[in-house]
């Protein structure tokens, strides 16, 4: 088999690295790719970043499978496309992508089909959502409707915060369209995990828990990053919880796919808060997650290529998905003034000393044999180990060998 993946981030790179692994697959090209997926075995990179190019591509090259990576592509309608050319790909279509899309479309599925959550309002009307802020409880979180990188959601301590919230999602405009609706939501108090499913929607099978560590600093603080590593299984993923996700939030949402007719075959990424009374759903994302693939693939026994084929083919009922008895442990090298202003360029030394890890590229240069800093996240390596304890130690043993200018890490992933 011909794969494609789409994307260019550490995701992608793991995602590119565990099919290209399949003896079913005899070539992985990466759109656009990065330096990571550039020195993979089987890979190649294809530098091109847009629907059209990959449609025309992937009819050219007789590609037999198209795995998705960012959501950006899903909600712009990748799949639909790709279909309408009678190609294979794996991903929601653009309908289905909404669950991620458009926050106010989740949360009213949620309600629809009693998928646990936190209450709620949805607003246009900025003067009626200001209204609104008088008779709540604080804190209280403030959700932009649609994509915002990450930075649409804001817990707001204070009438006064989530005034100024509100201003700027809806008057000042800072998401360009994306913060004209929002959704005004009960804060919930609790452990966050990242449960990560597959489904062709009539089954759907959850991957490994995952714990993200979204703040820059050790211990939780400093300010909200893309994540900034991930320990999996997710230890505060208990059986009993885990058997809670599964019937408030997993089966419930699988009900409202089918119900909805919606068109899901693909990743299906919950954010679950784990409160005093059980999990609840933050959030759908319609992909995996990034760096929580990094984490979780390494556990992967089972063949993706051919777990991707048979719910592809609606026979995930029949696909036993195994995992290594153990856990991974992977920690992200941020650059130089991430996440506000990342310094780009430094050199970065020791990448080909790694041996007890592997190493995830997201933003890296190669020039002249080189290798630079080249985003904010710059790379990512994970472990595995009997423990958690274990793949802890190999991981931060392997950081140590890895140097650039400025370069952050937390030191308690
Ligand atoms: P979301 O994109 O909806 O997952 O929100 C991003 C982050 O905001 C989550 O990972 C949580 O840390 C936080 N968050 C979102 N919704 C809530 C909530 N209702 N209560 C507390 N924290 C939340
Ligand atoms: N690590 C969080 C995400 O992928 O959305």
């Amino acid at each position: 088999m011909k794969v494609l993946v789409l994307g260019s981030g550490g995701r992608e790179h793991a995602l590119a690295k565990k099919l290209a692994k399949s003896d079913m697959c005899s070539r992985v090209y990466v759109c656009p790719g990065n330096v990571g997926t550039l020195m993979e075995d089987k890979c190649e990179n294809v530098n091109i970043d847009n629907i059209d190019e990959f449609v025309e591509f992937a009819k050219k090259e007789n590609i037999d499978l198209t795995v998705v990576g960012p959501e950006k592509y899903l909600t712009l309608g990748v799949v639909d496309a790709f279909r309408e050319n009678g190609l294979k790909i794996f991903g929601p279509t653009k309908n289905a992508a909404l669950l991620e899309g458009s926050k106010a479309y989740a949360k009213d599925f949620m309600k629809k089909y009693d998928v646990k959550t936190a209450a709620y309002e949805v607003f246009e009307d900025y003067n009626e959502a200001k209204d609104y802020l008088e008779n709540i409880k604080y804190p209280v979180v403030i959700k932009a409707d649609g994509l915002a990188q990450g930075k649409g959601v804001v817990i707001c301590n204070s009438k006064m915060e989530a005034e100024d919230t509100l201003y700027s999602f809806m008057i000042d405009d800072i998401f360009k369209g994306s913060g004209q609706r929002v959704v005004i939501e009960e804060y919930l108090q609790g452990v966050e995990a990242s449960i990560i499913c597959i489904t062709d929607g009539k089954t759907i099978k959850p991957f490994i828990s995952a714990k993200d560590h979204k703040r820059l600093n050790d211990g939780d603080e400093g300010p909200n990053t893309g994540g900034m590593g991930v320990i999996a299984p997710n230890r505060y993923v208990t059986d009993d919880v885990f058997e809670n996700f599964k019937k408030d939030i997993m089966a419930k949402t699988l009900d409202g796919i089918k119900e909805e007719n919606l068109d899901y075959k693909g990743f299906i990424y919950f954010g679950i808060m784990i409160t005093e009374n059980g999990p609840y759903l933050l959030e759908y994302n319609v992909r995996f997650g990034d760096p929580e693939a990094q984490a979780i693939l390494p556990l992967m026994k089972s063949d993706l290529a051919n777990v991707i084929l048979d719910t592809l083919e609606g026979k995930l009922h029949e696909t036993d998905i195994e995992w290594i008895d153990g856990a991974s442990c992977n920690v992200v090298l941020a650059s130089n003034g991430y996440p506000s202003n990342p310094v780009l360029g430094d050199e970065i030394l020791g990448l080909n000393d790694i041996e007890g890890a592997d190493l995830f590229v997201s933003g890296i240069k190669l020039y002249d044999e080189k290798f630079y800093t080249n985003g904010g996240r710059v790379l990512s390596l994970t472990s595995v180990g009997e423990t958690l304890d274990e793949a802890r130690e190999k991981v931060y043993r392997e950081i140590e060998k890895i140097k650039f200018n400025g370069m952050q890490y937390r030191r308690d992933i």
